[in-house]
């Protein structure tokens, strides 16, 4: 098991869906980040058998709405002084915007330029989300 140090200051991503970290990492742009950020996968975890972990030495301010798309039960950790000062757990957002697109090839937003189309959420155990214009159930 390759061993990854506590942080002093900083955010872990928890309970990461095993192979969701990857998306998570790019959908929040730690890429463009200068600072440490570790993508630990398939972790051995006894609530989730396989979990994904993503540790960020920075106090970045996290894109929650992204988050709780693309899994809504992460847990997320605040660091600081080498303790865990604040946890929290995601909901999945009721509606949101600029982020899904439709995968309705008939769809109107995927022939004009419409930006900002807003998705509301019909099935929080799922995670789908309906385009506004034409109801197509989507999730990312
Ligand atoms: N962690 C860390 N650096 C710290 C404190 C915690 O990297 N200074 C990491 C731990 O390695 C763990 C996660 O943050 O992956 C949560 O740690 P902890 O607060 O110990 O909570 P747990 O009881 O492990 O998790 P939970 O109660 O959420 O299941
Ligand atoms: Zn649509």
């Amino acid at each position: 098991m390759i061993n990854v140090s506590k942080l002093k200051e900083g955010i872990v991503i928890d309970h990461i869906r095993a192979g969701h970290g990857y998306k998570i990492f790019q959908q929040l742009g730690l890429d463009r980040l200068d600072d440490v950020v570790v993508l630990m996968r398939n972790v051995d975890s006894e609530k989730m058998g396989k979990k994904d972990l993503i540790k960020i030495e920075s106090n970045l301010d996290l894109n929650l709405e992204v988050l709780g798309l693309i899994d809504p039960h992460v847990t997320i950790n605040y660091v600081k002084n080498g303790e865990r000062v604040n946890k929290v757990s995601l909901t999945p957002p009721q509606t949101v915007t600029g982020i899904l697109t439709c995968k309705n090839p008939r769809c109107i937003t995927n022939h004009e330029r419409i930006t900002d189309v807003k998705f509301h959420l019909v099935d929080a155990h799922t995670n789908q989300y309906a385009c506004e214009y034409c109801d197509v159930r989507t999730r990312l």
